[in-house]
């Protein structure tokens, strides 16, 4: 293993995040058959929350204890965090303190400091600019639900909507693959046109470009919904400008609403055996609506519980675990029992 964190599945090849699917498969049925592997006994994760989560964290504080380990969920405001004491100064203190963190933060930046300075892994919960933990379980859901005679890389999956993180990590997932990802977007709220980093626009279609020259795998962004016709996949995220609307005066339904709604006739066109999918949580009646949600070529559901499955493995994966040092553990183990032998314990 090369990477110590897991900021960017940019970071990694194909074959290492199909290695990481495959632990997650294999540790999802070992513990659907009730055997708890204890890859990671007596190991603590220490998660950052800088914004509220339901899925994400959930999916790591069950992972570690499905493998044995324990989770400490810091929220917001409840650590020093880049207030007085600096990020760099807090990721060397908590990186000695725990065997491994995770931080959704507001910045991608602070997520990659902590990174840079902490000694023990880190994992990106997700920032601004992309959620890495997403795309693994969306690939493993992918991955479980092949149409018949396929493989991951003869697939096609056609984002619809904002060009939010999610969208621009299954852009990276799928190029790293060699799928053909499609966003459907209106122009303003194409991936080509975010990617901001603390000011800094970073070119994030040509880091997919890039991904396709090895992969052999195709991007598309465009505001043609002709474009997302044969898609295996068809993948939804909230419209989350929504939130802004007082502030920026921009009328986001008026931009994604009624083009961009994900409805039954939008699956029709992009082929019969269409699956839906939605990272969650979902505006219902705004980016999609129930009769998609909650039809049969659903699986927004197990894409969700994928999460903790693959949360697992990108945990087994990246944490250390040594071997026990015997000679010095029982010599040190002999010094502390003459003391308690000494206080009488
Ligand atoms: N999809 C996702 O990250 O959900 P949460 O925000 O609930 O963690």
């Amino acid at each position: 293993m090369t990477v110590k964190d897991y900021i960017d599945t940019n970071d990694f090849t194909k074959e290492e995040l199909l290695d990481m699917i495959e632990l997650a498969i294999s540790l999802k049925a070992m513990i659907k058959a009730n055997r708890y592997p204890q890859l990671l006994k007596d190991k603590t994760l220490g998660m950052i929350f800088q914004q509220v989560s339901t899925r994400t964290r959930i999916s790591f504080e069950t992972a570690m204890t499905d493998l044995g380990g324990h989770a400490q969920f810091y929220g917001p405001g409840t650590i020093q965090l880049g207030g007085h004491e600096t990020i760099e100064d807090s990721a060397r203190v908590m990186g000695s303190l725990v065997d491994i963190l995770m931080a959704r933060v507001d910045r991608h930046i602070d997520v990659a400091n902590l990174a840079k300075y902490s000694a023990a892994p880190v994992i990106n919960g997700m920032s601004e600019l992309n959620h890495p933990t997403q795309e693994l379980g969306d690939l493993l859901t992918m991955i479980e639900n092949l149409p018949a005679g396929k493989k991951i890389e003869d697939c096609k999956l056609a984002f619809i909507g904002d060009a939010t993180q999610v969208c621009v990590s299954l852009m990276f997932i799928c190029s790293k693959m060699g799928m053909d990802f499609v966003q459907f977007g209106p122009k303003g709220h194409q991936i080509t046109d975010g990617g901001l980093q603390v000011g800094n626009k970073i070119d994030l279609l040509a880091i997919g470009q890039k991904n396709c020259e090895v992969s052999g795998g195709t991007i598309t962004i465009s505001d043609d919904i002709e474009s997302i016709k044969n898609a295996d996949f068809v993948y939804t995220d909230v419209w989350y400008g929504l939130y802004d609307e007082e502030e920026s005066g921009t009328s986001y339904m008026d931009i994604f609403y009624p083009k961009y709604q994900v409805t039954p006739e939008l699956m029709a066109l992009a082929g019969p055996d269409a699956k839906f999918m939605h990272c969650l949580p979902a505006t219902r009646g705004e980016e999609v609506v129930d009769e998609v949600m909650d039809g049969k070529n659903s699986l927004c559901w197990v894409e969700a519980e994928n999460r903790k499955h693959s949360i697992r493995a990108i945990l087994a994966y990246l944490c250390p675990v040594a071997p026990e040092d015997t000679a010095a553990a029982d010599e040190a183990e002999a010094r502390a029992n003459a003391v308690l032998a000494k206080i009488g314990k």
